[in-house]
């Protein structure tokens, strides 16, 4: 419901080629760093089969932060030179959260499977809604539709390895993993609201605390004499000296 309401102003944030050029090298920036992550939890794993996983997970993003880098470079030179957009939505439009911050060292490998299918599923979901957005720009859209295929890949797998090696437990991780993305959301939201109020509060303060004061020393001015003005006979006096 809310991605739907989120819609029109996703497209207000897609359509502005500089905004949208930026945003794509954000996403390039977040996909080769879930594959750094991905490399390393390869290397934390005893199972051979989920080595080989990661691995060429791994991989699939490296190559995700090559075509999203390549496509932004290449719509940022086809334009005059521009500043980076002073807000990217960037929780508007978000793009692939990869392993969002999780303690590889400390995470065993069922929890980060039930994370990663949750991650690749909500990045599966929002870059075809880009894609679908994107009728404005072909190329690009063509760079989303070929790393869905990916990321639709990265969901299955994932889930269906957390079945494997955890049978069990498998519903009660997805459903763990669903309420700890929830709360990054809503710390994420919390920490861009902050610095809005914030914004909001000092421009507030700027305009309405300011002015009364200004203008009372504006009236002090007013009322002191202007130039050099004689003193009274008694202050007159020379000041003396100590001896
Ligand atoms: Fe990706
Ligand atoms: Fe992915």
């Amino acid at each position: 419901m809310l991605r739907f309401l989120l819609r029109p102003i996703q497209y207000w944030a897609w359509r502005d080629p500089v905004r949208r050029a930026h945003r794509l090298l954000r996403f390039a920036e977040v996909e080769a760093d879930g594959g750094r992550d991905l490399v390393r939890a390869a290397d934390l794993t005893p199972d051979p089969r989920l080595r080989r996983l990661y691995l060429r997970h791994a991989r699939d993003e490296r190559r995700h932060a090559d075509i999203f880098q390549r496509r932004g470079v290449e719509i940022l030179r086809g334009l005059p030179a521009a500043p980076a957009p002073a807000w990217e939505a960037a929780w508007l439009a978000p793009g692939e959260r990869g392993l969002d911050d999780v303690a590889l060292e400390r995470t065993r490998d069922a929890p980060l499977l039930a994370f990663l299918h949750l991650s690749e599923q909500a990045a599966a979901r929002d870059f075809a809604v880009y894609s679908r957005l994107l009728s404005f720009d072909p190329e690009t859209r063509k760079v989303f539709e070929r790393v869905l295929r990916d990321e639709d890949y990265h969901m299955r797998y994932t889930r269906q390895e957390l079945a494997r090696v955890s049978p069990k437990q498998q519903t009660w991780l997805i459903w763990r993993g669903r309420l700890s993305r929830v709360w990054k959301a809503y710390l994420r939201f919390a920490v861009w609201f902050a610095g809005i109020m914030g914004a909001v509060i000092l421009t507030l303060q700027y305009f309405l605390l300011l002015p009364p004061f200004a203008l009372a020393a504006k009236r002090a001015e007013r009322r002191e004499p202007q130039g050099w003005s004689p003193i009274a006979a008694e202050r007159n006096r020379p000041a003396g000296g100590q001896y």
